[in-house]
């Protein structure tokens, strides 16, 4: 194992938590199913590799997955996925901070407070409570406070970078807007044209975020078609057996297109899975016979199931592994939110005293 950075615990233990030079990273997935191919390349690829770059929370969004998941067994099963799910591809338990959100109650309590600072007109053209509310779902109260309890888990740790994919990149301008308000609402002289107070040495009790969205993995799509999404039913799961993965990839949808006919290339989730995928060069004449014609869909997505086994057998064998020993997967979710709760409890602190709950 490697040694914790020694910045890494400057940038806890100082004084003012504000002028830390070390860049804090901060993300989450939702436990509300197993984890697919668009919440790696969308989101937790980018985890790993940018631990290495500051101080990283990441955790495991079990307050927000109530709000789809109602079956405590499926619940903890799921909850343990994504924790499996981290640990396999790589988070580091020494350099990042890995827990459970419900673990760290500090996330529900500043949810509130921020909430009532929070515009009910911007909650309501939330792209992604619309979107669900247009799928048919009966909205509830915590599905249109989503977004409120994001912007808290983001806002607690006085994060930078919030690496996630497109789909969120709406909640973070939220969580950059309400953090700004607040800070204006309670900070003298707080400045929102320097909003972390860099130039003029007065920042904002609230750090405000930027979202880190890679372009090139922005929108996975799914078998369908759709964006992949845990809540449509048509993802590709990372973990699932061989049997599994396989039936979900000669099951993605294309159209009648004849074996020796040039292929569409638009819209298609099968060429935009093997684009993310292979590397640029095999991509290259991928896409070449693909719109030259001659050979099948049936080809293709053989191809993209050894391109699977290729990518993420490694990390499918780690979590065997780690499966053999939970117990220590436990320690590591416990070790997390000790120091989650540590950053989280100053920072609702500085709240509370600034709006009078202290
Ligand atoms: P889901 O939509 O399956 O419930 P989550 O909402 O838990 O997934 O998303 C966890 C992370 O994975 C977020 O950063 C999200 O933007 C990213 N993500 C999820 N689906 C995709 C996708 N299809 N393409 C790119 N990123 C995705
Ligand atoms: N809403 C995110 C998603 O569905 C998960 C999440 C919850 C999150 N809180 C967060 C992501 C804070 C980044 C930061 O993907």
């Amino acid at each position: 194992m490697r040694a914790v950075p020694a910045q890494r615990d400057c940038s806890v233990d100082s004084k003012n938590d504000k002028f830390r030079l070390v860049m804090r990273i901060l993300s989450g997935v939702q436990p509300s199913g197993r984890q697919h191919l668009g919440n790696y390349f969308g989101a937790i690829r980018q985890f790993a590799a940018l631990q290495e770059e500051g101080d990283s929370f990441f955790f495991i969004a079990n307050l927000h997955s109530l709000t789809t998941v109602q079956d405590p067994e499926k619940l903890r099963e799921f909850t343990l996925d994504a924790a499996l799910t981290y640990l396999a591809f790589g988070l580091d338990p020494e350099r990042s901070t890995v827990f459970r959100q419900s673990d760290v109650p500090e996330h529900s309590e500043l949810f509130w407070i921020l909430g009532s600072l929070v515009p009910l007109s911007h909650l309501e053209r939330a792209h992604s409570y619309k979107d669900k509310v247009s799928k048919g779902k009966n909205p509830d109260f915590g599905l249109f406070s989503y977004p409120v309890l994001m912007a808290a888990d983001i806002l607690l740790y006085a994060a930078d970078k919030v690496p996630v994919g497109k789909d969120q990149k709406q909640h973070v301008e939220f969580a950059r807007d309400w953090a700004i308000k607040f800070n204006q609402t309670y900070v003298d002289r707080y400045d929102p044209a320097d909003p972390n107070g860099v130039e003029n040495g007065r920042p904002g009790i609230f750090r405000v975020p930027v979202a880190s969205i890679q372009p090139e993995t922005a929108t996975i799509l799914g078998v369908d078609g759709q964006k992949m999404s845990k809540s449509y039913g048509n993802t590709i799961e990372l973990f699932a057996s061989d049997k599994k993965v396989k039936k979900a990839i000669m099951g993605i949808k294309t159209d009648s297109t004849a074996v020796e006919d040039p292929k569409p290339t638009e819209g298609s989730a099968l060429l935009s899975l093997l684009k993310v995928m292979a590397n640029q060069n095999d991509y290259r004449i991928l896409e070449e016979s693909w719109r030259a014609g001659g050979l099948g869909y049936g080809h293709y997505k053989k191809t993209l199931l050894d391109l699977f086994h290729a990518t993420f057998d490694p990390a499918r064998a780690r979590r065997q592994e780690l499966e053999g020993d939970l117990a220590s997967v436990e320690k590591v979710l416990q070790r997390g939110a000790e120091r989650a709760r540590e950053v989280a409890s100053k920072q609702l602190s500085e709240v509370k005293l600034a709006v009078g709950l202290a």
